[in-house]
């Protein structure tokens, strides 16, 4: 506040546990008084908003911003643009704004598109992101793993349309983790027990969350109705250290 524009600051906040934040973005929700975080789906909670709710206080201003589950492009962008346009309501008046975004800012969030979006429109905005826990390492550290070791090359999939995909990771990497991988479980699941790498497969649902749930050795887990919050690590075994 006190300033010309005010700062858009994108506060990675983690995967659910409050206490993943970091002692940055804690602060920075503590001391903005503008707190904005994406609406959860059918108007309820979303994430973002249960895990920062022990750092923030009924006198802010709570920003809920709508942005819609689809794959349309036009219907995303319009989306996009009507939450620049009501984060640079208050950026434009002076107001710091900080978005909370659940696991980490920068990985395959929706605070990108908005930030795009503002600094399109609005090239003088002023952006800050701060870092922090995305789910893989939530997931791993939940298994009690390592993700990589040594020079394991590591294969990130953010979301697979076609199995088919897992072909090429499976050519060079060491360790593959699929996000996004509730609505292909099914495909996923035939194509790993087709290349046996179902024993040494693991799933971690709402990684860091109350309800979080673990999955290993998933040859026994062909039928899983999983959340959106779920993430598969595959480690090849035989690859290198
Ligand atoms: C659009 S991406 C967002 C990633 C997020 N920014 C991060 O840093 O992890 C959404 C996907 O991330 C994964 N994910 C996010 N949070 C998770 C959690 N707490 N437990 C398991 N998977 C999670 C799921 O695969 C989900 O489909």
């Amino acid at each position: 506040m006190g300033k010309g524009v005010g700062t858009l600051y994108g506060v990675s906040v983690g995967t659910g546990d409050p206490e993943l934040i970091t002692i940055k973005g804690q602060r920075l929700l503590q001391e903005v008084w503008v707190i904005a975080f994406p609406l959860g789906v059918n108007q309820k909670q979303g994430l973002a908003e249960k895990i920062i709710a022990p750092w923030i206080t009924p006198n802010q201003k709570k920003l809920p911003l709508y942005f819609p589950y689809v794959q349309d492009e036009q219907q995303l962008k319009q989306a996009w643009k009507e939450a620049a346009e009501i984060v640079w309501e208050y950026l434009n008046r002076g107001i710091d704004v900080a978005f909370a975004c659940e696991g980490d800012v920068s990985f395959y969030s929706t605070f990108t598109y908005l930030a795009q979006t503002l600094k399109q429109d609005h090239p003088q905005v002023i952006i800050q992101r701060i870092p922090g826990v995305c789910s893989p390492m939530s997931a791993a550290s939940v298994l009690g793993i390592p993700l990589t070791l040594g020079s394991q090359n590591l294969a990130i999939l953010p979301a697979l349309y076609n199995v088919t995909e897992l072909d090429q990771a499976l050519s060079w990497a060491d360790v593959i983790v699929l996000l996004k991988v509730s609505s292909v479980y099914p495909q996923v699941w035939k194509k790993l027990e087709s290349l046996n790498l179902l024993d040494h497969a693991f799933i971690v649902e709402r990684a860091t969350q109350p309800e979080e749930k673990i999955y290993r050795n998933l040859r026994h887990h062909p039928n899983l109705g999983l959340s959106y919050f779920s993430v598969m690590i595959i480690p090849l075994q035989d690859r290198k250290l």
